[in-house]
C-alpha cells in the first residue's frame, strides 16, 4: 500500500506541535512526513500476506486460520501451548493477571513500558536487571541487550519465593533495540531454574534477536534463522508476543508456554479479556496473514535487508558525528540526546525536546524513549532520571526507501548543527499517573 506524501511548512508545523502540547503522540498522521513513531502494526504486508486474508476462516470456535496460526508458531518457537491475543499488552495482560500478585518482585533485561505498567498497576515491583554496558552508548558490544547474571542472581537470592517468574526481552527495545546471545539467554535461564523461576520471553523481535546471534556469535553462521529461533526457546518456559513487529501484522499478539498449568490458568483470563481461546482478539484472516509474517520474517534475506536499511541509517549519522546507541539496533536508531542537547538540563527532558527539533525541522515524527518514558517511580513519584534518554528513530519494515534515510539523516544533521542554540527544554503541565508519554501535555520553555 502506498500513502500519499503530504510536506509541510515550519509555520504549520510549529503550529500543530503546540496544538500536540509539544508531544508528538498527539501529532495527527497527515501533519507527519516521515513516521518513525514506531515499528509496530506499521509495516507494508507481502503478497502472500494479503492473499491469506482471503482464506480467514471467521469461525467464533475451532477456526482453520488458528490452526494455521498455532501450526506456523509450534514450528517456530517450539512450544504446545499458544493463545491468541489481540495485541503484546494483551498477552501481557492475561499471563500477568493469572501469574503476577501484589508484592511480587520480577526482573528483566529492562522491561518494555507496557510490561512495566502490567506489572505496577498490580502492585509488584519490576527490576532491571540489564548489562551495564548498556549504558555507555559509545561502547561497541556485539551484545548489549543482556542480562546481568549477577544483578539477576542478587534479585533471585533476595526475594526468594517472591518471584512469579522473570522477563526476558529480546531484542532489547528500551536500551536500543539490542539483542542479547544465545548464551546468555541459555546462562539466563540455567540460572532462574535453579532457583526454581521460570522465564517468560517477550518476544516482539525475536527474528531480529536471531539475525544477530547468527551474524555476531560464534557457531551460528552456518545456521538458517528458524533453527536459531527453535534454540533461542528452548529453555525457556513461557512468551509473550506482540506479533505486531516481527510478526509484520498491522495488530496481533500472543502468549505460548510449555507449561499446561499456565496455560489454562492464561485460558480463563483470555475468555473474559480478549475473546473465546482459537481467536483471542484476532480475526482468523489476520491470524492467517500472521502465521504467513511469522514464517517470511524468520527468512534470512528479508531480516538482512530490513537490519541494513537501519545499519545505513547509522552509517550516515556516523558521518555527520552524531552521538546514538552504538552498535545500531535491529529496528531503530537511538540517538543519545544527552550528548546532544547538552545544554537542556535532564528536569526539561532532552530526548523529549529533541522530538520536538526534528518534527519541526522535517516533519519526522521520532519517539521519545527516556525520562518521559520512564514515568515515575510508583512509591517516591519522583521521575526516574536514572537511564538512558535516547531518541528513537524506529523504521517500519518494508516501507521506507534509502532515500528517506537520507532526508532522515539531513534533517537530523541539521538539528545537531544548530544544537547550541537549543539551551531549554520542555516542562510537565499535565501527565497521567502510569504510562505518562502517550498522553502528557508539556510546555516548551525559553
Ligand atoms: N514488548 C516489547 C519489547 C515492545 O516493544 C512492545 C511494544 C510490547 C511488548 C507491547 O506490544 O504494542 O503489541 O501491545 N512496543 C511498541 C514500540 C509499542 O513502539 O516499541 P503491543
Amino acid at each position: 500500500m502506498i500513502e500519499p506524501i503530504r510536506r509541510s511548512t515550519l509555520e504549520e508545523r510549529k503550529k500543530w506541535l503546540a496544538e500536540a502540547h509539544y508531544n508528538v503522540f498527539q501529532l495527527k498522521a497527515e501533519q507527519v512526513y516521515i513516521d518513525l513513531l514506531t515499528d509496530s502494526g506499521t509495516g507494508a504486508m507481502s503478497d502472500r500476506q494479503w492473499s491469506e486474508l482471503m482464506l480467514g476462516d471467521e469461525s467464533y470456535a475451532g477456526a482453520t486460520s488458528f490452526y494455521k496460526f498455532e501450526a506456523m508458531a509450534k514450528k517456530i518457537f517450539g512450544m504446545p501451548y499458544f493463545i491468541p491475543t489481540h495485541q503484546g499488552r494483551a498477552a501481557e495482560n492475561v499471563l500477568f493477571s493469572y501469574l503476577v500478585k501484589e508484592g511480587n518482585v520480577i526482573p528483566g533485561n529492562a522491561h518494555f513500558d507496557t510490561t512495566k505498567g502490567h506489572i505496577e498497576s498490580r502492585k509488584a515491583k519490576a527490576i532491571d536487571v540489564t548489562t551495564d554496558e548498556a549504558k555507555d552508548t559509545q561502547k561497541e558490544v556485539p551484545f548489549k541487550g543482556n542480562v546481568s547474571l549477577e544483578k539477576l542472581e542478587k534479585v533471585l537470592v533476595e526475594n526468594k519465593g517472591n518471584v512469579p517468574f522473570m522477563v526476558l526481552t529480546v531484542t532489547n527495545n528500551t536500551v536500543g533495540g539490542q539483542p542479547v546471545s544465545m548464551k546468555n539467554i541459555k546462562d539466563t535461564c540455567a540460572l532462574c531454574h535453579k532457583y526454581g523461576v521460570p522465564v517468560v520471553m517477550d518476544s516482539a523481535r525475536f527474528a531480529e534477536n536471531a539475525y544477530f546471534i547468527k551474524t555476531r556469535e560464534e557457531g551460528y553462521a552456518d545456521k538458517t534463522i528458524k533453527e536459531i529461533a527453535l534454540e533461542m526457546y528452548k529453555d525457556a518456559d513461557a512468551m509473550t508476543m506482540s506479533a505486531k513487529k516481527d510478526g509484520v501484522v498491522n495488530m496481533g499478539g500472543f502468549i505460548g508456554t510449555r507449561n499446561k498449568e499456565w496455560y489454562e490458568g492464561a485460558k480463563l483470563f483470555c475468555i473474559p479479556f480478549e475473546g473465546y481461546v482459537t481467536y483471542g482478539g484476532m480475526n482468523g484472516r489476520d491470524l492467517n496473514a500472521l502465521a504467513q509474517g511469522l514464517d517470511e520474517n524468520t527468512e534470512f534475506d528479508m531480516l538482512h535487508t530490513r537490519i541494513h536499511q537501519v545499519q545505513y541509517l547509522a552509517s550516515l549519522l556516523d558521518e555527520y558525528g552524531i552521538p546514538y546507541q552504538r552498535p545500531a539496533g535491529g529496528h531503530a536508531i537511538f540517538v543519545d540526546a544527552d550528548k546532544v542537547l547538552t545544554d537542556v538540563p535532564k528536569e526539561e527532558f532532552p530526548a523529549q525536546t529533541l522530538t520536538c527539533e526534528l518534527y519541526l525541522e522535517a516533519g519526522i515524527r521520532a519517539c521519545e524513549i527516556g525520562y518521559m518514558l520512564a514515568d515515575r517511580d510508583p512509591v517516591t513519584r519522583e521521575n526516574r532520571f536514572g537511564g538512558l534518554d535516547l531518541l528513537r528513530m524506529a523504521i517500519p519494515r518494508r516501507v521506507y526507501t534509502d532515500n528517506h534515510m537520507k532526508v532522515i539523516a539531513a534533517a537530523l544533521k541539521n538539528v545537531y548543527d544548530r544544537r547550541k542554540t537549543i539551551t531549554r527544554g520542555v516542562a510537565i503541565e499535565w501527565e497521567a499517573p502510569l504510562m505518562r508519554h502517550f498522553t502528557v501535555q508539556l510546555k516548551r520553555l525559553g
